[in-house]
C-alpha cells in the first residue's frame, strides 16, 4: 500500500514519542521509505539510535552537523517527501506551525514541504481542550494540515480524557487513507500508455528491436491506475507482468502498435507515449529463414509510422505526453519534438547520465513544456511516474 512512498516522520517532545518507534516500524513494514526528524526535546523521550535503526536512515535534529558542518537541507527533505507526518505533535509544535515559527529543523521542514502534512496531536486533556490549542488546530486545518484525532483514555498525568496520541495502527490506517484519497483524483479519466520495445521481423527467426525494458511506461500505467484512471497499456515486448487493474494490449511491430493506438485514442482523455518504437522496419519480411552465404548482405528498410505524431494531429483537448531519449543537443531536439508531435509536454531522458535510461530502476529526466523546463534529480522510475502524472493532472 505504501510501497515506494517517501515519508518524513517528525517526532516532538511528548511521552507518546515511544509510540513513534512502533509507528516507524509499521510504515517501513508497509513499504514506505522513512526519514525521521526530531526536535531536541524528543531525544529525551526516545533515542535517536532507536529511530535511526528502525527507519534505516540517520535521524535529523539540527540544521547542520556540529562535528563537520554538514548541512541538513530542509528544502531537499521537503521536496523528497510524499507525506510529512508529525507524530506525536505537541501543543507547542502545533502553535509554532500555526504561526509559521521556524526555530528548529522539524519546523523549517514543515514550511518547506510541498507534500501533504498530517499530524497526530498528543497532550494532556486540559492542554488539548484549551482555546489556544483548539484555535491553532483550526488554523492548521484551514492551512490544509490533516489532523489525526487523539483518542480518549488514561493520560501520562494520570488524568483520563481526550489527548492520547492515536495508536500507531490507527495512524498507519489514516496515512493509507490519505494516499488512497490521492488515488481518486483521476477517477473517470481514460488513458492510453505505450511501453516497451517494438519487434520488427526480418524473417520467421530474426528481428530488429531495441533495449527498452518497458519499466518507465509500466510505472506510469501503475501511477495512473492508482489515482483511479482507466488505463489501456499498449505494450511492445517486455519481461514485465501486467500491472494490477490495467487493460493490456500486446503488440509486436510498430505497425501493430500504431493500429492499436489510433483505434483507441478518440475514447481517451490522454495518452503517454513511452514505447521505444522502431523508426525503420524491413521492407520485405522473408517467409522462410534467410540462408547465409559467403558474401555480405544488406536489408532494405522502410520508415514506420510515427504513432505519437498521428495522435498529436487528432489530439483536440486530450493530454498528450511524449518521451525523448537523446544523445546530443538534447534540449533542442526535445523542444522540436514537442512542437512537431503536438505534445503538451515531453520527458527528456539522457543516455549520458549514470542512473538514467534503459533497463535500470532509476531515471534522471527533465519535463519540458512550452513554458518551462523542470530538471528532476535521480529518482526511481516509480517516482518519475508520479511527477509525470502530477503534471498531467494540472493539464486536465
Ligand atoms: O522521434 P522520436 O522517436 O525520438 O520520438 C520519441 C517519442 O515519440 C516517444 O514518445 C515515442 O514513444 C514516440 N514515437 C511514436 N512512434 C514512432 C516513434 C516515436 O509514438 N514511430
Amino acid at each position: 500500500m505504501l510501497k515506494g512512498k517517501h515519508i518524513i516522520l517528525g517526532v516532538t517532545g511528548s511521552i507518546a514519542a515511544y509510540k513513534s518507534a512502533v509507528l516507524c516500524r509499521l510504515l517501513v513494514g508497509a513499504g514506505a521509505e522513512v526519514k525521521v526528524v526530531m526536535t531536541s526535546l524528543a531525544k529525551q523521550f526516545i533515542t535517536p539510535l532507536t529511530m535511526a535503526t528502525l527507519s534505516k536512515h540517520p535521524i535529523l535534529v539540527d540544521f547542520f552537523n556540529p562535528e563537520n558542518g554538514e548541512w541538513n537541507s530542509h528544502v531537499s527533505l521537503g521536496e523528497w517527501a510524499d507525506l510529512y507526518l508529525i507524530a506525536p505533535a505537541t501543543a507547542n509544535t502545533m502553535a509554532k506551525m500555526a504561526t509559521g515559527v521556524a526555530d528548529n529543523l522539524l519546523l523549517t521542514t514543515y514550511l518547506s514541504a510541498r507534500c501533504p502534512v498530517a499530524i497526530a496531536p498528543a497532550m494532556d486533556l486540559d492542554m488539548y481542550a484549551h482555546t489556544a490549542t483548539q484555535r491553532n488546530m483550526a488554523q492548521l486545518r484551514a492551512d490544509g494540515v490533516h489532523i489525526i484525532e487523539p483518542g480518549s483514555g488514561e493520560l501520562a498525568s494520570g488524568l483520563v480524557g481526550k489527548g492520547r496520541m492515536a495508536e500507531p495502527q490507527d495512524i498507519l490506517k489514516a496515512v493509507e487513507a490519505l494516499f488512497s484519497e490521492k488515488k481518486k483524483s483521476l477517477e473517470g479519466k481514460r488513458f492510453l500508455v505505450t511501453a516497451g520495445a517494438t519487434i520488427e521481423p526480418i524473417d520467421p527467426v530474426r528481428y530488429i528491436s531495441n533495449h527498452s525494458s518497458g519499466k518507465m511506461g509500466y510505472a506510469i500505467a501503475e501511477a495512473l491506475v492508482q489515482r483511479g484512471a482507466e488505463v489501456t497499456l499498449v505494450s511492445g515486448r517486455t519481461a514485465l507482468d501486467k500491472p494490477e487493474g490495467v487493460e493490456r494490449v500486446d503488440v509486436l511491430s510498430a505497425e501493430e502498435m500504431y493500429e492499436a493506438c489510433v483505434e483507441r485514442f478518440q475514447q481517451m482523455d490522454g495518452a503517454v507515449m513511452c514505447a521505444a518504437v522502431a523508426d525503420y522496419t524491413p521492407a520485405v519480411v522473408a517467409d522462410e529463414k534467410l540462408k547465409k552465404s559467403d558474401s555480405d548482405m544488406s536489408i532494405a528498410l522502410k520508415r514506420t509510422k510515427d504513432i505519437a505524431a498521428a495522435l498529436g494531429a487528432q489530439k483536440g483537448s486530450r493530454v498528450l505526453v511524449g518521451f525523448a531519449m537523446e544523445t546530443q543537443n538534447e534540449r533542442e531536439n526535445a523542444q522540436s519534438k514537442l512542437q512537431r508531435k503536438n505534445f503538451d509536454f515531453i520527458v527528456l531522458n539522457s543516455l549520458r547520465k549514470e542512473g538514467a535510461g534503459f533497463r535500470g530502476d532509476t531515471n534522471i529526466v527533465t519535463l519540458i513544456d512550452a513554458h518551462e523546463q523542470v530538471e528532476l534529480p535521480l529518482m526511481s522510475k516509480h517516482d518519475v511516474a508520479e511527477h509525470i502524472v502530477d503534471k498531467i493532472e494540472t493539464l486536465l
